[in-house]
């Protein structure tokens, strides 16, 4: 009898997680995956052209939770999924990445019994703030399986009391699906078209990514952040994909006008198109987890606007720099990349497009050893 595994999504950048998983999973002759889709992200651009482009089957379960606080997202996913693992009574539950989805279902998991799976595991900011450390760390809590991106990893699972025979390196799903797709992303002309963008030239800009609460929630530090923002692309053209909760914030806070002079807005990207744009900039400022990795694999210098990263790996053998949000530590190093192109970089250990494999070997292992 093939193993039933729930294969969990919810945010964006759950689907470049899970598409690779979904791929080998249902080739596994142990193993037969039912995709469950939370709803946390459910606009098409949030969502649809991710399951479009990635190849993504159409999700067995769509939960439909939506927006809302912390509390009422988590417990809602959970009130929700409960009924789904008394229906399907799988023998996993296999959770990706940091995101409320991923905490809620693996905590309804854990309490039935039922064993949880966790891809990229180990990751730690230690900044509490975050709501997303908060959802790593209780995720790792709860799960038996844990699959690591970096060897790091296995130090702060080792810390929290996780038996390291638990744990496995890997490598990082996400880059199997970026090193998938690179060759089928559009040219940098292509997706300036498709914007209306005229008077950008396509072999000199800069793209910024901005999202996380201690960056677009308060409207001093916002603000700040797009005069930095105005101030660079008077050096270099900056194109900016705004995120739903940033444009939100934008509006609310009176910012739109500022951030239209200080760069060029465009509406959250799809993948291919985004992709098209990251692996042609000559440097990325961001605060997104995913693109300090995707950058790294890359080899485009990524200037990192946190304070922290749960992804060091990033910054000790990558191209990324951690500046925070001050005006002065941005420039400095975004002209530092102006300058002499930034931080060379190499690959790291086992980015190298198989990890949803190796998982599937570990997984099939693990099953036969239960039996
Ligand atoms: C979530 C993740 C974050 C991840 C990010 C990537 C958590 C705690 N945070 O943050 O780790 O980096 O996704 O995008 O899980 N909205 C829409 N349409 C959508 C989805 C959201 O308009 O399809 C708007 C809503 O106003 C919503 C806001 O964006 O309130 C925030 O969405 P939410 O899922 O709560 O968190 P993100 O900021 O997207």
């Amino acid at each position: 009898m093939l193993k039933r595994v729930i294969c969990v999504v919810g945010a964006r950048p759950n689907f470049m997680k899970i598409a690779p998983l979904m791929r080998c999973l249902s080739r596994s002759r142990v193993v037969e995956p039912y995709l469950l889709h939370t709803g946390q992200h459910y606009d098409a651009a949030m969502k649809a052209t991710f399951f479009e482009q990635l190849h993504i089957p159409e999700p067995d379960e769509d939960l439909g939770v939506g927006s809302g606080s912390h509390a009422v997202q988590t417990a809602e996913i959970m009130r929700r999924f409960e009924p789904v693992l008394d229906a399907q009574t799988p023998d996993a539950v296999v959770v990706v990445g940091d995101v409320n989805s991923t905490i809620a279902c693996a905590l309804v998991a854990a309490k039935k019994g039922v064993p949880v799976v966790h891809v990229e595991a180990g990751l730690r900011s230690f900044d509490r703030d975050m709501p997303e450390e908060i959802n790593r760390v209780l995720t790792d809590q709860l799960s038996d399986l844990l699959f690591t991106t970096e060897r790091g990893a296995l130090a702060n699972l080792e810390r929290e009391g996780i038996d390291p025979a638990r744990v496995h390196f890997v490598g990082n799903v996400m880059i199997d699906t970026l090193l998938d797709n690179r060759q089928r992303a559009p040219s940098v002309g292509e997706v300036l078209a498709a914007g209306g963008v005229a008077d950008v030239p396509s072999d000199r800009f800069g793209v910024v990514t901005l999202h996380r609460p201690s960056n677009v929630d308060d409207v001093d530090t916002l603000g700040r952040l797009i005069d930095t923002l105005g101030t660079l692309s008077a050096e270099l053209p900056l194109l900016f994909p705004l995120h739903p909760r940033t444009a939100a914030r934008l509006e609310s806070a009176g910012l739109m006008e500022r951030a239209r002079a200080a760069c060029v807005l465009l509406p959250p990207l799809d993948y291919l198109r985004m992709l098209g744009l990251l692996q042609n900039a000559i440097m990325v400022l961001t605060d997104s987890g995913g693109i300090q990795e995707e950058t790294t694999a890359m080899g485009v210098p990524c200037i990192t606007l946190r304070e922290n990263t749960e992804r060091p790996i990033t910054v000790e053998a990558g191209t990324n720099t951690i500046v925070g949000n001050d005006r002065a530590r941005i420039l400095g190093a975004a002209r530092d990349v102006l300058r002499d192109g930034g931080k060379a970089g190499c690959i790291p250990e086992l980015w190298d497009g198989h990890a949803a494999e190796r998982i599937l070997r570990v997984l099939e292992d693990w099953f036969r050893a239960k039996q």
